[in-house]
């Protein structure tokens, strides 16, 4: 395993201002990742704290826990959905802090084997679990045309949904597509060419990616039990990185707030300082809110 990939926490000091109230307290980390951020809170919490840090990938759990190198650390490879139960089975009446940094890491991206990448070329995978039997591959050759529209549509915000759909079934009648590269030069095909500086299947991969994690009913299914998650005067804190997640955290927070239970910590999205988004491109669309449950 190569210990050449590097992931920059986001926000990471501005994060941990707003998160780790109590300095030996329980946290959450939903998406440990590399263990960048869990790192760095480590790095501010007393000896009595402990992080609960969940990832659906095996890989990025073993990498981040020799990074970390931390007995404070409980590493799960389970989805973020499970914490609650998690917590219980430990006797832990909830946590102070939780953390979800959603999306896919700079490692999952950058490893052309994982086939997230456009650019590199790689099996059309995309699993975050590679015990998920949906791969990019089964949803691209196997998923009836109307299924493809839907993703495009939905979960690319495509607007060339039907033409895309339509060119994935004919590239795969004429032969299953199963590399990054096959799939990119079928939607290049559709726009003409590359232009500008996104390249055109930036769109239906993000569609192919959120399918096959199931990645907005997770965000869903998470945000429903943030109060299995979080104890009176904890918080949670979500980092998104595109529209369709941080619509979810905005009206799930919402509704929240409104229970009266609950208290926006940050009315407006925290956006990553112009700094930080010159060391960190990937910084530059990711939005952060949290919420604080009211001690009653
Ligand atoms: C943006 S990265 C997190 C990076 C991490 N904060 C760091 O600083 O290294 C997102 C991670 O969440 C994981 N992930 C995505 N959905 C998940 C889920 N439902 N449960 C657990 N982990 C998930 C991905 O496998 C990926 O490793």
């Amino acid at each position: 395993m190569s210990e050449n990939w590097t992931h920059i926490p986001i926000m990471a000091a501005q994060i941990a201002d707003l998160l780790l109230t109590d300095p030996n307290g329980v946290y959450v980390d939903g998406t440990l990742g590399l263990g960048g951020h869990t790192k760095f809170f480590l790095s501010r919490l007393g000896p009595q704290a402990r992080i609960l840090g969940f990832d659906k990938d095996e890989e990025a759990l073993k990498m981040a826990q020799e990074r970390v190198n931390d007995p404070r650390l409980l590493a799960f490879h389970a989805s973020y959905t499970q914490a609650p139960q998690e917590l219980k089975k430990l006797g832990l009446p909830g946590a102070d802090g939780a953390l979800f940094d959603l999306g896919l890491s700079s490692y999952q991206l950058d490893n052309p084997a994982r086939g997230f990448s456009i650019l590199h070329d790689g099996p059309l995978d995309m699993r975050f679990d590679r015990q998920n039997p949906l791969s990019a591959a089964v949803i691209v050759n196997e998923w009836p045309m109307a299924e493809l529209e839907r993703i495009l549509r939905d979960y690319g915000e495509e607007r060339n949904f039907t033409k895309l759909a339509l060119a994935i079934m004919q590239a795969r009648r004429q032969a299953p597509i199963t590399t990054t590269g096959q799939l990119a030069q079928v939607v290049e095909k559709v726009y003409g060419g590359k232009r500008g500086k996104t390249h055109p299947a930036t769109q239906t991969f993000q569609a192919l990616r959120i399918a096959c994690n199931r990645e907005l009913e997770t965000v869903e299914t998470v945000l429903l039990s943030l109060g299995d998650i979080i104890k009176p005067g904890g918080r949670a804190a979500v980092l998104t990185f595109h529209s369709l997640e941080d619509r979810l955290v905005k009206n799930r927070f919402k509704e929240l707030a409104q229970s009266g239970q609950w208290l926006l910590v940050n009315k407006h999205t925290i956006l990553a300082s112009y700094e930080e988004v010159r060391q960190n491109r990937r910084a530059r669309s990711a939005k952060l809110r949290v919420i604080e449950r009211i001690k009653l």
